[in-house]
């Protein structure tokens, strides 16, 4: 039996590929390419040393999407991360977020029921809790108004599941693990894989690494007079092979019901910090000043990944120096590359 990676050739998917590859799953991606690179496919395959089932297809066709079921035949279970995810983009093209993930997410839940498919891992992220009143946060905290679209997709998709549950309950026993990301960085040890950001990255550590290679002046740290120790704002950082890991337990654990997941190390770690540990692990020099406060940005969180430790089997076991030890593997690799 299968498993199908929406978004397979993206970050997240990728890792998490050669992850259930690793784990005996039978993995089938698809994928439209609209944020990722045909060729990572190829390196899953490089790296597992299996071949990689794919259809380039976007998630949102129903048609389509149903006839890949069909073809397939074996699928038993779905990771839903295809998404859209910039932040920024989402404010300047709301309608695109919405209906890409939104409707991307409504277009698979039909097609899994019509298939008979009742297992769904759903790729969420801490942005649902926006800044919480309590840290570490679990997963009893409210959800706060959105910061953008995009967070408001992530709102919506974890309800509209929950209510798809309720409706095909006792019916089908629908059962799905929503998966609330932290930050992942880093990449896979062997080079291969890792975050490919297009354009200017948004995230810390691809801008990081590119202003170490040469690619960028100066990392800006976006703000020093937070409320933090070092006035740098906090986040949970965990490394990317973790967070693949995590899926895997999720698969093999997966609740009845619907039941969000907090995934993240437990601790929180500054931006400071990160630009330090980077220069220590790697004994490069990072190029930074210090900049104006991003808009929106949360202050401070990091998660309490206890649930996860519990009923999922799954713990962040890679250090940050690992992982930022990982990223410039990655970085000098792509550098190589073009
Ligand atoms: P990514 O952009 O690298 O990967 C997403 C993949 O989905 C890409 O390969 C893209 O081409 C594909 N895709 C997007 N829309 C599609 C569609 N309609 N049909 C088919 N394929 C489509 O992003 P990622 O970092 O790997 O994120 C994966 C998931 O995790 C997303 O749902 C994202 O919102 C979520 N998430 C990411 C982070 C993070 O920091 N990276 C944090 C929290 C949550
Ligand atoms: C981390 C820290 C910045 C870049 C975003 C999305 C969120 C989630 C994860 C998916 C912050 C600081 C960054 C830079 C900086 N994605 N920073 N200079 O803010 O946690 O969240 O990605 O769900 O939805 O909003 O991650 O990597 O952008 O920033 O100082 O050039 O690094 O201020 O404190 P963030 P990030």
């Amino acid at each position: 039996m299968a498993v199908l990676v929406t978004g397979g050739a993206g970050y997240i998917g990728s890792h998490t590929s050669v992850a259930l590859i690793e784990a005996g799953f039978e993995v089938v991606v698809v994928d439209n390419f609209c944020n990722s690179k045909r060729y990572i496919l190829d390196r899953i395959e490089q790296i597992t040393g299996k071949s990689v089932r794919f259809y380039k297809v976007n998630v949102c066709d129903e048609n389509v999407l149903s006839k890949v079921f069909s073809d397939a035949g074996d699928i038993e279970s779905v990771i839903h991360f295809a998404a859209l995810k910039s932040v920024g983009e989402s404010v300047e093209f709301p309608e695109k977020y919405i209906k890409n993930n939104i409707g991307g997410t409504e277009v698979l839940l039909k097609v899994m029921a019509h298939h008979g498919v009742s297992k769904l891992v759903f790729s969420s992220s801490c942005t649902v809790y926006g800044q919480p009143e309590t840290i570490p946060v679990d997963e009893s905290a409210p959800f706060l108004p959105a910061e953008s679209p995009y967070g408001f997709t992530k709102q919506a998709c974890e309800e509209i599941i929950t209510k798809h549950s309720s409706h095909t309950n006792g019916s089908e026993g629908f059962r799905s693990a929503i998966l609330r990301y932290f930050n992942p960085i880093g990449a896979h040890p062997s080079g291969l894989i890792g975050e490919l950001p297009l354009g200017i990255p948004n995230n810390l550590v691809p801008f990081l690494t590119q202003t170490v290679s040469g690619l960028r002046d100066s990392l800006i740290v976006f703000g020093d007079d937070y409320p933090t120790p070092d006035g740098s704002c906090i986040r949970d950082y965990l490394h990317i092979c973790d967070l693949a890991d995590a899926h895997v337990a999720a698969l093999k654990n997966i609740p009845s019901g619907v039941r969000p997941y907090n995934l993240g190390t437990g601790k929180g770690v500054s931006v400071l910090e990160i630009i330090a540990d980077f220069k220590k692990a790697t004994l490069m020099e990072v190029p930074y000043e210090i900049g104006p406060r991003r808009k929106g940005d949360i202050v401070q969180i990091w998660a309490d990944p206890s649930r996860a430790e519990k009923e999922l089997k799954w713990k962040a076991l890679r250090s940050k120096e690992e992982a930022l030890i990982d990223a410039w593997r990655w970085q000098q690799n792509l550098n190589g590359a073009t």
